[in-house]
């Protein structure tokens, strides 16, 4: 069934989301605003939950023109009724494809709870209990039927109990606040389509969306996130920006040694082992109970023979030089993760250690706070002042021409530092063999970040 949705992400995200509803879901006419993608797509629900850097997903219902409102109530209300409800039957057919659309979704969910259970069967050596379970699944699968017919009923009936949850921006929201435009909506709604209000358990919520360029109308079409992975039993980095660190390596993973060094939970380890099934993972943190989480989660998703995790600093990892393929770090900034040393002194030592685990031809994807970022920038710009000092260093710099993707002209094009103050003798240690590839601006939601994405290239250096 073709189907017209549309996903909220976060900022940064969109871009990769249109990529992957694109490459994933063979979708067409994607069209991405701050915030939403918008497309169509023929694949099954299911695959369409798959979506890692989503938020939510959404059956659209209606994307018009902006809306301006005038501040008389009964004149607001007659815009609503015409401009954000509008068509009753476009509501009818809509509801009419999210119940098909449950009903898909929950065959596909018991599906897998019947295959879930027959695996587990397959362990049980009593037939007899076989025979219970089967008994026990088949009763509780018919009274979750049952349950789900009872609630599709409802909106198959075309008169189905909702509530509408709206956000609105610019200059409607000087006016109205979100809550005073839902409450109008919900009464149009009400009025125009015979619908039932119910603010506690609703069959169906209204999302609207209104802001200076857009309306968007739409019905979420799972209760949970997409965003929000079920198979994490701790928390640590977004699991959109997680997978994001991943997607953004410019190669294909698969057969490849990944380490992160600094691997908290492990969130980077498990989006990364997701996607690539044939990759070898090793996670290391100073920190024991961040270890035990990520043990628990690697476990929780049965992923603890791919993972292996490893006591050990980042700033002398334990493994022989161009031991790896691909570097994934997030490196901690601000209050929520401890850190022996300060990070922007502690960073170039850092990355010299990641540098030289690499292989050539490997790749580097740092997810790092704006401060951290503009050290690295600082970091350059004293190489460029050292070069400009020192002709003799010129051959130790690389750029990139092809780099058409950064964001920024000012991106670094190569990393350079020097040695820190600890370390032996004042002269300057160079990392002249990291290429830039890309930098992406994410939202971490109270602050901002970048990915920076760098390939290990031959250098003087690697060949003697
Ligand atoms: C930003 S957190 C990583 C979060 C991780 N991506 C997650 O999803 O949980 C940074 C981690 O670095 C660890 N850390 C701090 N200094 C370290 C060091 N020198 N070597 C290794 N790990 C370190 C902290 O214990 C923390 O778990």
């Amino acid at each position: 069934m073709m189907k017209h949705l549309y996903c909220t992400a976060g900022a940064g995200m969109e871009e990769l989301l249109a990529e992957e509803v694109q490459h994933k879901l063979c979708a067409t006419q994607v069209e991405q605003i701050s915030g939403r993608v918008f497309f169509c797509s023929n694949a099954d629900l299911h695959t369409v939950t798959q979506l890692k850097s989503a938020e939510r997903l959404f059956l659209l219902l209606r994307k018009a023109e902006p809306i301006s409102l005038p501040n008389n109530p009964a004149k607001a209300a007659a815009v609503i009724k015409q401009s954000v409800v509008g068509d009753p039957d476009i509501w009818k057919q809509t509801l009419l494809t999210w119940t098909a659309l449950q009903e898909e979704l929950q065959g596909s969910q018991q599906r897998g709870h019947k295959r879930r259970r027959e695996e587990e069967e397959e362990d049980e050596e009593e037939s007899l209990t076989v025979a219970d379970e089967s008994t026990h699944t088949l009763t509780s699968s018919t009274h979750l039927l049952k349950r789900q017919n009872e609630t599709n009923k409802e909106s198959r009936e075309q008169t189905p109990s909702f509530r509408v949850s709206c956000r609105c921006s610019g200059v409607i929201a000087r006016s109205y606040t979100s809550q005073r435009l839902g409450r109008i909506i919900g009464m149009a709604i009400k009025e125009h389509l015979g619908w039932k209000v119910d603010l506690k358990e609703p069959v169906l919520e209204v999302n609207v969306y209104l802001s200076n360029d857009h309306c968007v109308v739409g019905i979420p079409l799972l209760k949970h996130p997409l965003a929000s992975r079920s198979y994490m039993k701790h928390n640590g980095l977004r699991s959109t920006i997680a997978w994001a660190m991943t997607s953004l390596c410019p190669k294909q993973l698969n057969d490849c040694v990944i380490l992160d060094p600094m691997c908290g939970v492990g969130a980077v380890l498990l989006e990364a082992a997701q996607e690539y099934s044939n990759a070898v993972f090793l996670g290391m943190d100073t920190d024991t109970s961040q270890l035990q989480k990520a043990a628990e989660n690697l476990k929780a998703c049965g992923m603890e023979g791919r993972v292996q995790l490893l006591c050990s600093s980042a700033m002398e990892i334990p493994l022989a030089d161009g031991a790896v393929d691909a570097v994934l770090c997030d490196i901690p900034f601000g209050r929520k993760f401890s850190c022996s040393s300060d990070m922007p002194t502690a960073l170039p030592r850092l990355l010299r250690e990641m540098e030289r685990v690499i292989r050539v031809g490997g790749h580097l994807v740092l997810l790092l706070s704006l401060q951290l970022s503009a050290q690295l920038k600082k970091t350059i710009c004293t190489h460029k002042h050292n070069q400009h000092l020192n002709s003799s260093d010129t051959n130790n710099v690389h750029t990139d021409p092809s780099n058409t993707h950064n964001e920024s002209t000012d991106t670094p094009k190569t990393i350079t530092f020097h040695k820190p103050s600890s370390e032996t003798s004042n002269t300057p240690l160079l990392i002249s063999s990291l290429q830039a590839q890309r930098t992406h601006r994410v939202s971490l939601g109270s602050t901002d970040a970048f990915i920076h994405i760098y390939t290990k290239i031959q250098t003087q250096a690697h060949s003697h």
